[in-house]
């Protein structure tokens, strides 16, 4: 039986990815969920079984004893209930986007700040294997001089009714990986990612409802080391 006791908030698609984490991690254990939806709630209890069950997240706070907790709602559910974990000095993991807009994720950096519990934003891209690879070399050989990243989807459905009110535009809710990944390309150590000093961006629509573009082009706080007047830079396309 694993150490830290787990619970999980919002048990719709990506929370499965979630809970075959923490099966698959021995030093965890799942004792409670909290879902809205009735019909989710019954499947994550005979799927996973956890101790506890609630449709109210703050209840599981409240009667459950937890040391951390996975917010996996969607962007607009998150900031009450992150604040509300993070609050009660649990440590807490939260989907990306952080939030609908940057004074939502300023909220919960604020709060995350102040509480004796670790917060993460589960900007899983990362941790894939090619990617650290990848990264290892670029650090072996005295750091990136510059990245640049393209990222294309198919018309998006996130401007939908249901959706728009719960999922930012996909330059933060989809891009965000890439943006991360920019950045932590460029890190100076094994755990750091540059941070942006400057941004220079730009959004157009396309030729279809749903398909708008962005361009970006941004300064780091890592400096090149091999030509030292130049600041890395990075572009996202
Ligand atoms: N990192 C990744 O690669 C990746 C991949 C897919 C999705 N995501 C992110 O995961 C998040 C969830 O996506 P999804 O596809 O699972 O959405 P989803 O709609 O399938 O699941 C969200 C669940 O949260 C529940 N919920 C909402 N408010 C709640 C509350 N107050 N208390 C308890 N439950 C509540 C909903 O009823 C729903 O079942 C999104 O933010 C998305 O951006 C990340």
């Amino acid at each position: 039986m694993g150490d830290l006791r787990v619970g999980v908030i919002g048990c719709g698609g990506h929370a499965q990815n979630h809970f075959s984490m923490i099966k698959n991690e021995p030093r965890m254990e799942l004792v409670a969920v909290a879902e809205v939806d009735s019909d989710r709630l019954q499947k994550a209890q005979v799927d996973h079984q956890p101790q506890f069950i609630f449709t109210d997240f703050r209840q599981m706070l409240d009667q459950v004893d937890l040391d951390l907790v996975y917010v996996v709602t969607m962007p607009g559910h998150l900031l009450p209930i992150v604040l509300e974990c993070l609050g009660r000095d649990l440590h807490t993991s939260i989907e990306k986007s952080p939030g609908m807009n940057p004074k939502e994720a300023r909220q919960m950096l604020d709060v995350a700040q102040q509480s004796k519990g670790l917060a993460i934003v589960s900007l899983n891209r990362r941790y894939k294997p090619e990617v650290l690879a990848v990264r290892k070399l670029l650090q072996e050989r005295g750091g990136a001089i510059q990245v640049s990243a393209n990222y294309h989807k198919p018309p998006s459905g996130l401007r939908q009714p249901g959706l728009r009110e719960v999922a930012p535009p996909e330059i933060i809710c989809d891009a965000i990986h890439h943006v991360d990944l920019l950045r932590w390309m460029s890190g100076r150590t094994p755990t750091e990612a540059a941070q942006a000093t400057e941004v220079y961006a730009h959004s157009w629509h396309g030729d279809r409802e749903g398909t708008p573009r962005y361009n970006a082009i941004m300064a780091l706080d890592t400096e090149c080391k091999q030509q030292k007047f130049m600041p890395k830079t990075c572009r996202l396309i």
